[in-house]
């Protein structure tokens, strides 16, 4: 069954939300390597590629039931952050609003009896529970780690063990 009207609407702007958390990701990244924090340099820049492949699910989706999928422009983003637990913060505040546009999206396939694209929605609202969770750990971290050069080094060291894994396709 084609995809209905209001549903393809509502994940044609996810796309578009998606696209933007990987340039706010990004720039977080940027900033983090000019304050020689490679290590978490290295988790924003995962955490974007990542967000590109949820883009790229929601495109794929809408294709796959013979939507059109439209690409509006990607608002710019924020690149002078001041701290690492700044950028952490806003990282958690950012997923949970992201929790929320797709819990949206999921209120309007069930109102249209959309199945299929609820069933595909699970996959991103147990994502999100595990987005809002990682964000949020880093940044308590951070908060117990206060001033201390030393934590903030072994923090920067843990993160550079994150590596990027395509979890939307199925494994080799
Ligand atoms: Fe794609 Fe971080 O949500």
């Amino acid at each position: 069954m084609k995809i209905n009207k209001k549903v393809e609407d509502a994940i044609n702007k996810q796309v578009n939300a998606e696209i933007y958390s990987a340039y706010l990701y990004l720039g977080m990244s940027s900033r983090c390597t000019e304050m020689n924090l490679k290590g978490m340099a290295n988790w924003f820049y995962v955490q974007g590629q990542e967000e590109m492949t949820h883009a790229m699910k929601f495109y794929r989706f809408v294709l796959e039931r013979g939507g059109h999928p439209v690409l509006p422009s990607v608002e710019g983003v924020r690149t002078d952050w001041k701290t690492p637990l700044e950028m952490f913060e806003a990282a958690y505040a950012h997923e949970q609003t992201v929790s929320a546009l797709i819990n949206n999206i999921m209120d309007i396939a069930l109102a249209e009896r959309d199945h299929a694209t609820a069933s595909m929605l699970n996959w991103f609202i147990d994502e999100q529970v595990e987005e809002e969770a990682n964000a949020s750990e880093i940044a308590e971290k951070l908060k117990l780690i206060g001033e201390s050069k030393d934590g903030l080094f072994m923090l920067d060291k843990e993160l550079s063990a994150r590596v990027f894994v395509d979890a939307t396709q199925p494994a080799a």
